[in-house]
C-alpha cells in the first residue's frame, strides 16, 4: 500500500491530506501515517505539515523493487557482493533470471581477485542468476552478452558512445564505465548456474587514487544525474533479449552485435598472462574467443584468465 501512496504523491506534486489518502485507498489515517513513516525510513523525502498533509519533496533516487519494471528482482541496502548474494539465492533454488541489486557492496569483486569500488546509493551494483543449458567452457560468453546489453543501454539512455573492451569492460571516452564478472557453479559437462555481475558507475562525481584517470561515470561524462532504475530496466531488458536469442541459437547469433561494439578490433593488442600473444585484434569468433592475428597465424584467445592491453595503452 505504501507505494500506492507514493504514486499518488508523485502524481499530485502537492500536499495531500491523510484523510484524502485514506479515502482514496480505503484505509484509516493512522494506517496512512504508518505507511508514510515506512516510506521515510526507506529514504523518500516526504514533508508532513499539520492540516495540509503529506508532500513528496524531491524525486531522489531511492532504489527498491517498486521503482523497477522487472519483477524478478531483489533490492538490498547493503550486501558483501551482489554476485555472492546471487550464488546464495541460486543455491536456494531461485529461478532463471533473478536480478539482485544493492545500494552498496562491502566486498565488491572484479576479475582475477581484484576489487570493485562502491559508492553508496550512487552507482549500480547488479547481478543476474542465469541457468542456461551450456558447458562450463561457454560461460564466459555470458560476460560478452552482458557487455552488449550495457553498451546498448548506455547509448540509448545517454547518447554516449559506449564501446566494449574485450572481454568485460564497457568504455566511454577512453575510460572504464562498467566492469562485468561472470562466476559459475558447474559439474564437469554442464553448468548448474551462472551469476553475471555488472557494475556501472552512474552518479559518482569523482574518482580517487588509481581510478582517477581510469574510471568514468555517466555523471562525469554527461554532467547529468540519472535514476539508477532507468539503467536497470534498460540493461535487464536488453540482456534478457540477447539471452533468449543466445539460448535458442548460440553465441554465433549475437557475435555480430558484439563485434560492432568492440573497440579492440583493428588495433594491436597483447595479452598478459602465462602466454603473451601480440597482434591485431580481428574480433570474436562463434565461441566468443578474440581472434588475434600474429605474424605467423590467427590465434583464438579465451577470456578466462587473460588481460588484454592495447599496445599504445590507450582505449581510444
Ligand atoms: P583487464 O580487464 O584488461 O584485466 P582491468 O584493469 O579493467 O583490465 P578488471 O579485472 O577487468 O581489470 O577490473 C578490475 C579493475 O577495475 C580494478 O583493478 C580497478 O582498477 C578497476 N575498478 C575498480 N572499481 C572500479 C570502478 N568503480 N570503476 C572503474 N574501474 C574500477
Ligand atoms: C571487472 O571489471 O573486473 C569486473 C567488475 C564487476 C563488478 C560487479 S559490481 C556487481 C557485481 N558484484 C561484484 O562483486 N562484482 C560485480
Amino acid at each position: 500500500m505504501r507505494y500506492d501512496i507514493l504514486n499518488i504523491l508523485r502524481a499530485k506534486n502537492d500536499y495531500v491530506s491523510g484523510e484524502e489518502l485514506g479515502n482514496m485507498l480505503g484505509v484509516s489515517r493512522a494506517a496512512i501515517w504508518k505507511s508514510i513513516t515506512r516510506l521515510k525510513e526507506e529514504g523518500y523525502n516526504i514533508s508532513s505539515v499539520s492540516k495540509r498533509g503529506y508532500r513528496l519533496i524531491d524525486n531522489r533516487d531511492v532504489l527498491n523493487e517498486n521503482e523497477v519494471r522487472y519483477s524478478n528482482i531483489i533490492c538490498f541496502k547493503e550486501v558483501d557482493s551482489t554476485n555472492e548474494e546471487g550464488k546464495r539465492q541460486a543455491e536456494r533454488g531461485c529461478t532463471d533470471g533473478l536480478v539482485i541489486v544493492s545500494d552498496y557492496q562491502s566486498g565488491g569483486k572484479g576479475r582475477l581477485g581484484r576489487s570493485w569500488s562502491s559508492d553508496r546509493a550512487k552507482d549500480l551494483y547488479m547481478s543476474i542468476v542465469l541457468k542456461p543449458d551450456i558447458s562450463p567452457m561457454e560461460a564466459p560468453q555470458l560476460t560478452l552478452i552482458a557487455g552488449i546489453a550495457v553498451a546498448k543501454a548506455v547509448k540509448s539512455i545517454t547518447g554516449l558512445d559506449a564501446g566494449i573492451k574485450w572481454p568485460n569492460d564497457v568504455i566511454v571516452n577512453g575510460k572504464k564505465l562498467c566492469g562485468i564478472l561472470t562466476e559459475m557453479s558447474a559439474e564437469i559437462e554442464r553448468i548448474r548456474y551462472v551469476v553475471t555481475g555488472i557494475g556501472v558507475n552512474i552518479n559518482r562525481e569523482s574518482f580517487e587514487g588509481e581510478l582517477k584517470d581510469k574510471a568514468a561515470s555517466i555523471y562525469t561524462e554527461t554532467g547529468q544525474k540519472y535514476r539508477r532504475s532507468i539503467f536497470i530496466d534498460e540493461i535487464v531488458s536488453e540482456l534478457m533479449k540477447y539471452y533468449r536469442l543466445y539460448c535458442k541459437s548460440g553465441f554465433s547469433a549475437v557475435k555480430e552485435d558484439y563485434n560492432s561494439l568492440c573497440i579492440n578490433i583493428g588495433r594491436i593488442v597483447r595479452t598478459t598472462g602465462n602466454k603473451a600473444i601480440k597482434g591485431k585484434a580481428l574480433g570474436v569468433n562463434d565461441n566468443g574467443e578474440l581472434l588475434i592475428e600474429t605474424e605467423t597465424s590467427i590465434v583464438p584467445v579465451l577470456s578466462g584468465e587473460v588481460s588484454l592491453r592495447l599496445e599504445d595503452n590507450k582505449y581510444i
